[in-house]
């Protein structure tokens, strides 16, 4: 979706669709260097990440396998807890594998931190984490992300693989949504 498709309902652009190719293609270039004598599993968190993993995937050109995790905060609305429920396990084994968790944003760090903890639980080799976006002034806990696209501030944004009551997802740029749209 073009941003002129919804444009009255977008305050700013924040990360453009070219600006996300471009780090795409960088982070891309620094995993393939990364994990090259190893077969990573890419693992997306469902649903924002899929626009990430389907280009950060391709980008790369080592041998990668992909698998998914959809995965549910206990919490109000926009506020995660850090109470995680899993709806959707990995259809793979991880004992011994090097899992890339592969993420949209990285919002107060919940999430990752239970999922993180999770995976080495379960006998990961290793467990690293790529994120498109992360916004520091929202960090709840420190996470050690080992690669990120951008930093962001504390706004509410939408597009590429983010969105708000499931609209916006497949905008392909990222932007911050107009207060209008959810007051
Ligand atoms: C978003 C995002 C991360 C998580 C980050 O998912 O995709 O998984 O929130 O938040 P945190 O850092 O505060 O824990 P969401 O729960 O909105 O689900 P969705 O990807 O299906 O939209």
């Amino acid at each position: 979706m073009d941003l002129s498709s919804v444009e009255k309902d977008i305050e700013k652009v924040l990360v453009t669709e070219e600006q996300i190719k471009v780090r795409i293609s960088e982070l891309a270039a620094e995993l393939d260097q990364h994990y090259a004598d190893k077969r990573p599993l890419l693992l997306g968190v469902l649903k924002g990440a899929v626009m990430v993993m389907a280009d950060l995937s391709r980008a790369m050109q080592i041998p990668v396998e992909m698998d998914w995790m959809a995965i549910s905060s206990y919490g109000s609305g926009t506020v995660s807890s850090g109470v995680v429920r899993i709806l959707k396990d990995l259809d793979t084994d991880v004992i011994g594998r090097h899992v890339l968790i592969v993420e949209d944003i990285i919002d107060s760090g919940l999430t990752l931190s239970w999922l993180i903890a999770n995976l080495e639980a379960r006998g990961a080799a290793s467990v690293k984490v790529v994120a498109l976006l992360r916004k520091p002034d929202a960090a709840k806990v420190e996470v050690n992300v080992a690669w990120v696209g951008f930093d962001i501030p504390n706004e509410f944004v939408v597009g590429y693989g983010l969105d708000y009551a499931e609209r916006y997802r497949t905008l392909k740029d990222v932007a911050v949504l107009s207060p209008a749209v959810y007051s």
